[in-house]
Formats: C-alpha cells, sequence, structure tokens
C-alpha cells in the first residue's frame, strides 16, 4: 500500500532497472534468414527490405564467417531459384545439387557449429507460386507431404541440422519425421512453422524469391485453404499440439507482433521451444518510418524484439538480427 509500496523505487536509474529487468537480448535469442541466389559475387538488396540481401554462394560464405564472428549462431536458408526450374511437382526442391543443398554445404564448411536450418515448403519452386502441388485447382495435402519428406531428407543430407516446413499442410510433420527417421537421419530436427497465418506482412518475402501466388484462373490466389485465419486463436493451439506429436521439436508463431497473443498462449499451452518468425512486412515497416524520421529505428527494434521475447519466445527468426547484435556490442 503507498507509500509503503513505491514501485518507482525500482526504476531509479539504469543500475536498478538492469538488475531487476525481466527480458535479456543477447545473441543467442536469434536465426538469422538468409536469402540465396545463383552466380559469383552477387549481392543484390531487395527493393522492400532496404539493406537486406539476396547472397551468391560466394558471399553466403562470407556472411556466415561474419554473423558467427558476432555471436550469431544460426541461420535459416532460402533460395530463389529460376523460373525455368519452377514446375508444379517441386522436382529442383529434391535435387542434390540444388541451390539449397550447396547453400547448405557452404555455411557448414564455412562455420561447422553454425546451426543451418531449411525452409521446407515448394513456393519457391512451383511455377504457380504455392506451398504445395496444385490440382483441379487446389493444393493437394497428401501428395504435397510425400515431397515435403523427400525434400527435407535431401536437406538433411545435404548437411542441414534442423528442417523448418513453411507449408501448414496437415501432417507433414509425420511424413517428415517418419522418413528422417527410417533414412537413419534421426538427429536432424524440425522447427515446425506451426502457427502461420495467412498475412499480409509476408509481401517484401515474397518479392525477395519471387514467389507470390499467381494471378492465373483455376489457380488459388491466396494461400488461405492452408494458412490460418488471422481471426483464430484456439486454432493456433490446435494446430501447435498436433506438430508435437507429430514430432516437432520447435515450433513457430509466424508473424510476430500482431501475434503476441498467440505467443503468450503457446507458451502456456507447450513444453517446446517457441519460435516466433519477425516477418518481413514488420521489417519493412520499422525500415519505411526510420527512412522517413518518423521512428528511432534501434529503439523501436529493441522495443519490438524484447516484446517478443517477453510475450514467451524461446528464439526469434527476425532480419534485424544483425542490427540487434551490432548494437549489443
Ligand atoms: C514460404 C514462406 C513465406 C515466409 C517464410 N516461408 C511466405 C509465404 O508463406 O508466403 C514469409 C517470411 C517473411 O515474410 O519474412 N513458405
Amino acid at each position: 500500500m503507498y507509500p509503503l509500496r513505491r514501485n518507482r523505487r525500482l526504476r531509479t536509474n539504469e543500475s536498478i532497472r538492469s538488475m531487476v529487468r525481466e527480458t535479456i537480448i543477447s545473441p543467442n535469442d536469434f536465426i538469422v534468414p538468409l536469402f540465396v541466389v545463383e552466380g559469383k559475387n552477387v549481392k543484390e538488396e531487395i527493393a522492400s527490405m532496404p539493406n537486406y540481401y539476396r547472397l551468391s554462394l560466394d558471399l553466403l560464405e562470407s556472411e556466415a564467417k561474419e554473423l558467427w564472428k558476432l555471436g550469431l549462431k544460426s541461420v535459416l536458408l532460402f533460395v530463389k531459384v529460376d523460373d525455368k526450374l519452377k514446375d508444379n511437382s517441386g522436382k529442383e526442391a529434391l535435387n542434390d545439387d540444388g541451390l539449397m543443398q550447396r547453400a547448405i554445404k557452404t555455411v557448414k564448411n564455412a562455420v561447422p557449429e553454425m546451426i543451418v536450418m531449411t525452409d521446407v515448403a515448394l513456393d519457391p519452386f512451383s511455377k504457380y507460386g504455392h506451398d504445395g502441388i496444385i490440382s483441379n485447382g487446389k493444393v493437394v495435402n497428401d501428395d504435397t507431404n510425400m515431397v515435403l519428406a523427400e525434400m527435407s531428407l535431401s536437406h538433411a543430407k545435404a548437411g542441414a541440422d534442423m528442417v523448418a516446413p513453411s507449408d501448414m499442410m496437415d501432417g507433414r510433420i509425420f511424413e517428415i519425421r517418419t522418413l528422417l527417421e527410417d533414412e537413419g537421419y534421426c538427429d536432424t530436427g524440425i522447427m515446425a512453422y506451426s502457427a502461420k497465418y495467412a498475412s499480409s506482412f509476408y509481401g517484401p518475402f515474397r518479392d525477395a524469391l519471387d514467389s507470390a501466388p499467381v494471378d492465373l484462373k483455376d489457380v488459388p490466389t491466396n494461400k488461405k485453404t492452408y494458412q490460418m485465419d488471422f481471426a483464430n486463436r484456439e486454432e493456433a493451439i490446435r494446430e501447435t499440439l498436433m506438430d508435437i506429436d507429430e514430432g516437432a521439436d520447435i515450433v513457430m508463431v509466424k508473424p510476430g507482433l500482431c501475434y503476441l497473443d498467440i505467443v503468450r498462449d503457446l507458451k502456456d499451452a507447450v513444453n517446446v521451444p517457441i519460435a516466433v518468425y519477425q516477418v518481413s512486412g514488420e521489417y519493412a515497416m520499422l525500415k519505411a518510418a526510420a527512412e522517413k524520421g518518423w521512428l528511432n529505428h534501434d529503439a523501436v527494434m529493441m522495443e519490438q524484439v524484447t516484446a517478443i521475447k517477453r510475450a514467451g519466445a524461446t528464439m526469434i527468426a527476425s532480419y534485424f538480427a544483425k542490427d540487434v547484435v551490432k548494437l549489443l556490442n
């Protein structure tokens, strides 16, 4: 009771504030998403993601070394493949000498201790820009799962530490886990995008990989039949518990900031680590506001990643990872 309790006493100065601080950000909290392209010495800035780049394998190698020096210990790889290699079967995704497979080896060779995670979904390889195979105007579930399992196996063979299925098909974690076990990859982990919403915050990412759903008759123009409806909350728990039953080691909520209620629900409901993906649109919003001088970039960035961790994230996949760690140093 006031004046016996004065809450301001614990805010008197930075020493006291830092002593009672509940959430501390460190380099261990981050997964760094990286976009990979063919070529040599290629570093292309993504128009809607200022200061974020697509890198060729040689520059991926130097980037991995730099990240490691900064204390960042895990990367999440995405590839942008040539239109000529896109089809409706995901064939190129299974190519053991494909860009993803070479990217995995490149990072592992450069920094063996780096945790290499890989995106598993068909959209970068799909001529329709969908995460699965299209048949009769629909994204078909079970046939897609077979390809995702083979794709995961190919990543595991190339040396991936964890595969990260981002597709939201039903039952894909089970199919992936089963095939990895059968083939002797029992140590390869699965980070499941469990509560992934059909969000408009993915726009800049789709620019980065040129992977947006195409606007064609007889093909869905959005991902709402597999990604979750952003109006739903309980469904996120259902999705996540299923993925854990099927063998997910880490579960994910995506996007980040607008979905922190979901993060807290999962934190209370599950006992595996929770990853949060602070997505491309979240990155773009802050960069744009900061460019205009409307927001203080570094201060807002730290507030955002701290809020994500405070909500219950064990780790954060974020395009800000390097900026944050440089600031911490
Ligand atoms: C594709 C995938 C997407 C993202 C990660 N994996 C886009 C989508 O589902 O359309 C989005 C990441 C971001 O926006 O930063 N399976």
